[in-house]
């Protein structure tokens, strides 16, 4: 399952530095979702551009740009990256606004999955998010996780979001040092 990753209707590829009007917009898009208001400038988008494809050259796996197949516009970004501050490994997606609620978020993380466990042969893959992103929890309860704690995290590149519930993977089993908060809500197996 070589990159890139090849879906219904979605191609995943590495992102390069013609991908950053794109990855402004989808910054500017969830900042306003999440704080009420977009926060990025061009800047902060570039680094966090660098940062992914510095990623993807180190350890072969990053955020990807998200292709449509059909006309090859770029309409997100997903893939696999560091937990800040741990050693697990998270799932991530975002879509510009004009394209949510159509299944790509869902589309892209379950392809990201796919190639953490069958191609990088991960033992486990996270997922975090702020308590009140609905959307992205349902994302998660899509790709077969289930909620299973609490848990906080410091670092880049989101540090004012790191409290959140985190769902996992499927192996299911909670991550050392966190808070079991539901009883009953252990993490389901199987994506
Ligand atoms: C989260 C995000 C990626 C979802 O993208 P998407 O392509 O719309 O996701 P999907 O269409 O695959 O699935 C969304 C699901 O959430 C549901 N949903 C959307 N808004 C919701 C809300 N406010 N409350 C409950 N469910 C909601 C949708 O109905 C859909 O579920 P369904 O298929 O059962 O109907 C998109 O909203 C986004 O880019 N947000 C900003 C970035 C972000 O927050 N990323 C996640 C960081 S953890």
């Amino acid at each position: 399952m070589p990159l890139p990753l090849v879906t219904e209707r979605l191609r995943l590829r590495p992102a390069t530095l013609d991908d950053l009007d794109v990855w402004l917009a989808l910054s500017r898009d969830a900042e306003e979702l999440w704080y009420g208001e977009p926060r990025s400038n061009v800047d902060d988008a570039r680094s966090r551009l660098l940062w992914h494809m510095a990623n993807q050259e180190q350890h072969g796996f990053a955020s990807w740009a998200v292709e449509l197949r059909a006309s090859g516009q770029v309409v997100g970004a997903a893939g696999l990256g560091h937990l800040a501050d741990s050693e697990e490994i998270e799932v991530g997606y975002r879509f510009l606004k004009e394209h949510w609620g159509k299944g790509y978020a869902t589309e892209a993380a379950r392809a990201s999955i796919a190639f953490g466990f069958e191609e990088l042969r991960l033992d486990r893959i996270v997922a975090v998010t702020l308590p009140t992103n609905a959307a992205s929890r349902r994302v998660m309860e899509k790709c077969g996780m289930s909620f299973v704690g609490v848990t906080t995290h410091h670092g880049e590149p989101s540090r004012e979001i790191r409290d959140r519930p985190l769902m996992l993977d499927r192996r299911g089993a909670p991550l050392a040092g966190m808070a079991q908060t539901k009883p009953g809500s252990a993490a389901v197996r199987g994506a």
